[in-house]
């Protein structure tokens, strides 16, 4: 006997009716950027492993631990073979995109979303999968066309506000932080080495080796005995220098003027290396553990030269959509599945195709139809109608020779006759 196949671990199946929430999601996500004139981006979902490894860092756990690498073969003599991964997050495309496409050349701000999966591989846990979703977005430009200023950081982040309202997500919270410019930056690690040097023995195995290789991560940690001593530790605000402070007072007061509200916590530096100044995450309380973290973002004004293209400031953002699915879910209780309007039951074989026309011509005035079969024994036909739908049509001889249809709404209990022609309009408002 053969085994059975199934997902591999870290992924799994979305089915109805969860996904007409994400559907939902999606289409809500589509409205707020449209409004904010956003236009879609859709990138290969695999890249060459260097943009990856130039783009988010070598050091990071993304690059350095949960990347699907593969070496894929040349199918032909004048073919290289080329090292592929399964991209790990969006933003390193979008940019890839962006240089290769020269969509700085315009001038103009270029303002992009995308939904779609990534890939790292985690342990896999609840709200942590190998396959997940993102709903992310990106402003970048050249610097004349407004890229670097404040006003873009604050917008994204009231555009935030708006989407996650208009999802009804309750209870978040903004997180928010300056990491430096590109001149700040070296400033704060040479001190953070120097700090680190005398107690980086009494961390975790990985903090040592981040304290040599990339001191910003020790930040990161999640192991509470290291807290103690991260604490001790110097704070990036006391090394940005007067552009960056300007810069990161504008963007706070960008949120002050709109009501947004938000906490600064100097220790955020989030485990992407390509971020310089704001960078920020929405958190939920929701039980998920560490896995609260609902989106994360910030700029990274450097990443297109880093990627060999054009200076090109740039500030995004990516929802984790597995996430906001859990968090809707857990705020909104069971909620029932969506129902059709109706079930269609033909009464003896003969009268199937009546019922199939019928259900055509409801379906084309925009109704949600399910049918039966002839063959089914009425009292089954009203069971499975009953799970399915708001209301059961009978089709019987009498009905499909009168156009007089005998329906059962079962909310009400009631049975009425109504003629074919005001069926639609019937089952629209019962
Ligand atoms: P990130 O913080 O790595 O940022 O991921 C963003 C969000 O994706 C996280 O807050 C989380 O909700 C979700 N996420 C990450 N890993 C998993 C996983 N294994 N399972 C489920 N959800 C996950 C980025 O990816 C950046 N590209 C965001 C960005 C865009 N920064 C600037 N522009």
């Amino acid at each position: 006997m053969s085994t059975t196949l199934k997902a591999v671990r870290g992924t799994r199946d979305l089915l109805p009716p969860e996904t007409a929430l994400w559907e939902r999601v999606e289409r809500i996500a589509r409205e707020v950027f449209a409004r904010y004139n956003f236009g879609e981006i859709r990138t290969p979902v695999f890249e060459d492993t260097q943009l990856f490894a130039r783009g988010v860092g070598e050091e990071t756990d993304i690059v350095a631990k949960e990347m699907y690498t593969w070496e894929d073969r040349a199918r032909a003599q004048s073919e290289k073979a080329q090292s592929l991964t399964l991209r790990p997050e969006n933003t390193a495309g979008v940019v890839r995109a962006y240089i290769e496409h020269k969509l700085g050349d315009s001038g103009l701000l270029q303002k992009l979303y995308y939904i779609g999966p990534q890939f790292r591989r985690e342990r896999p846990q609840k709200g942590r999968y190998r396959q997940f979703y993102q709903i992310g977005a990106e402003i970048i430009g050249p610097p004349s066309s407004g890229s670097e200023s404040p006003l873009r950081d604050a917008e994204v982040l009231e555009m935030l506000a708006t989407l996650l309202d208009e999802l009804g997500i309750k209870g978040w919270t903004l997180t928010l932080n300056s990491v430096g410019s590109s001149s700040d930056r070296p400033r704060y690690i040479a001190a953070l080495k120097e700090a680190l040097a005398p107690v980086k023995d009494k961390m975790c195995v990985d903090c040592q080796r981040r304290a040599e290789t990339n001191p910003l991560r020790v930040l990161d940690c999640k192991h509470p005995e290291d807290q103690p001593i991260i604490e001790t530790l110097p704070r990036i605000a006391d090394y940005l220098d007067e552009a960056s402070r300007t810069h990161f007072a504008q963007v706070l007061a960008g949120l002050d003027a709109c009501g947004v509200k938000y906490t600064v916590n100097p220790r955020l530096v989030r485990g992407l290396d390509y971020y310089t100044r704001t960078t920020f995450e929405f958190t939920v309380e929701t039980g998920l553990g560490t896995q609260n973290a609902l989106l994360g973002g910030g700029r990274y004004d450097g990443l297109s030269e880093m990627l060999g293209g054009p200076k090109a400031p740039g500030i995004g953002f990516a929802i984790g959509e597995d996430r906001l699915i859990l968090i809707l879910q857990a705020q909104a209780g069971d909620a029932a599945a969506p129902k059709a309007d109706a079930y269609i039951a033909p009464i003896g074989e003969a009268q199937n195709a009546y019922a199939l026309a019928l259900a055509r011509e409801l379906r084309r005035a925009g109704l949600t139809i399910e049918t039966g079969d002839g063959s089914a024994r009425l009292k089954k036909s009203f069971e499975t109608a009953d799970k399915l739908a708001r209301n059961i049509v009978l089709v019987g001889e009498d009905e499909a020779q009168s156009g007089i249809l005998t329906v059962k709404n079962f909310a009400a209990g009631e049975q009425t006759k109504i003629p074919r022609a005001e069926l639609a309009s019937a089952l629209k408002v019962s």
